[in-house]
C-alpha cells in the first residue's frame, strides 16, 4: 500500500459524530504518549497531520483520516494516564467500548506497544478486550530506535508473551523515528483491508 493522499475528515467522541460512509477503517490504539500519532503521520508521509505532543493525554477524541480517498485511519485517545480523573477515564472507558463494539466498518486495530517496556497492564487489558469482540490486531512495538539492535528480537518475545498474543496476529519492530517497519505495517493493513 502506497499512502498518496491523506486528509483530516472530523474529530468525534459519540457515533453519530463519526463518518458515515462504509469505508473500511484502522483504528491505531496505545495507552498515552506511546506514539499513535507519530506513527500515523510516519504512514501518511506527514510530518504533523495527527498532532504529536510530548504531554500526555493530548488526543482526546477520536479523529478519523481519510487515506488515498479509500481507506479510514482513526486515532483513538491513549488510555492508562494516571494523571486524568477518574470522571474522565469513565467517560474515555465508554467512547471507547462504543467505538470498538459498534463500528462495522472497523476491519483491524494496530496496537501500539513500546517495545522497551513489557507491556503494562493497561496494555494487556485493551488487546484482550479487542481479542473479546473478535477484532483482529495488528500490534506495533515502536520506538526501537531507542533500544541497541542487539535487544530487538529478546524485547519483541516478551512483547508476545505478556500480551499472549495469538498467532494470527501480526507483531512489528517499528520506530517512527527511523521508519522501521513503515512498509511491513502497510502491507499487513494492506492484506487486512484486501485493497
Ligand atoms: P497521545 O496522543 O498524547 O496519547 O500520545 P501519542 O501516543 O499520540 O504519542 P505521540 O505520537 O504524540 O508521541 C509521544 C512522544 O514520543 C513524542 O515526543 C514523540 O516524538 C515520541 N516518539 C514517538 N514515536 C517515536 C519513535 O519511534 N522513536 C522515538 N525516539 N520517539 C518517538
Ligand atoms: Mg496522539
Amino acid at each position: 500500500m502506497k499512502i498518496t493522499q491523506v486528509e483530516f475528515m472530523t474529530s468525534a467522541v459519540l457515533p453519530d459524530q463519526y463518518p458515515t460512509e462504509n469505508r473500511p477503517e484502522i483504528a491505531l490504539s496505545g495507552r498515552s504518549n506511546v506514539g499513535k500519532s507519530s506513527l500515523i503521520n510516519c504512514l501518511v508521509n506527514r510530518k504533523n497531520i495527527a498532532r504529536i505532543s510530548s504531554k500526555p493525554g493530548k488526543t482526546q477524541t477520536i479523529n478519523f483520516f481519510l487515506v488515498n480517498e479509500s481507506v479510514v485511519f482513526a486515532d483513538v485517545p491513549g488510555y492508562g494516564f494516571a494523571k486524568v480523573s477518574k470522571k474522565i477515564r469513565e467517560s474515555w472507558g465508554k467512547m471507547m467500548e462504543t467505538y470498538f463494539t459498534k463500528r462495522e466498518n472497523l476491519v483491524s486495530v494496530v496496537q501500539i506497544v513500546d517495545l522497551r517496556h513489557p507491556p503494562s497492564k493497561d496494555d494487556q487489558n485493551m488487546y484482550q478486550f479487542l481479542k473479546h469482540y473478535q477484532i483482529p490486531v495488528i500490534v506495533a512495538a515502536t520506538k526501537a530506535d531507542k533500544l541497541p539492535k542487539s535487544k530487538w528480537h529478546k524485547h519483541l518475545k516478551v512483547v508476545k508473551e505478556v500480551l499472549q498474543m495469538d498467532s494470527s496476529d501480526a507483531l512489528i519492530l517499528f520506530s517512527a523515528e527511523t521508519k522501521m517497519g513503515k512498509e511491513e505495517l502497510l502491507a499487513e493493513i494492506q492484506q487486512r483491508i484486501g485493497q
